[in-house]
């Protein structure tokens, strides 16, 4: 699905993950993980983007992954309103990286359906999916 951002808008995108992953605390896995949310513009910001990087922890399931760095750091930044656009998830390692189905969740909370997700496929380039593709039956309290 189209995601209405121009190329050079997904390459800024890009390259705001991929400085985040220069940043990334991978001592343990050494897989650097960058991620940069586009938020939809409203009363607070013009349409930021917000990166963040994977921040892994002696204690393995405490590790925090690049896309909820991000969107904490959003949060922290422009409140409890933002709502996300599009999402690139990018590594320095040259491999394929989906967001995990952790990150899918935490996404979905501040996005919708239609937001776009950019990742690495395995060859290395970029693919362009949706939240609903990767989470159809994503979590919602009260939902049934
Ligand atoms: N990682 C992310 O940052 N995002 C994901 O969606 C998948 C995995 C990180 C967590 C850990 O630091 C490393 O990648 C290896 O799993």
């Amino acid at each position: 699905m189209a995601s209405q951002l121009t190329p050079d808008q997904i390459a800024v995108l890009e390259r705001h993950a991929r400085d985040a992953a220069q940043n990334s605390y991978s001592p343990y896995s050494h897989f650097r993980v960058g991620a940069a949310v586009l938020l939809h513009p409203d009363e607070r910001q013009p349409g930021a983007i917000v990166a963040g990087t994977n921040v892994e922890n002696a204690s393995y399931r405490l590790t925090c992954c690049a896309e909820q760095a991000a969107i904490a750091a959003a949060v922290t930044q422009y409140g409890p309103a933002i709502r996300i656009r599009a999402v690139a998830v990018v590594n320095l390692n040259g491999a394929a990286c989906m967001p995990c189905g952790a990150c899918r969740q935490t996404l979905l909370e501040f996005a919708g359906p239609d937001t776009a997700v950019f990742y690495p496929a395995a060859d290395g380039h970029s693919v362009s999916t949706t939240l609903a593709d990767l989470l159809p039956a994503g979590f919602r309290l009260g939902s049934t």
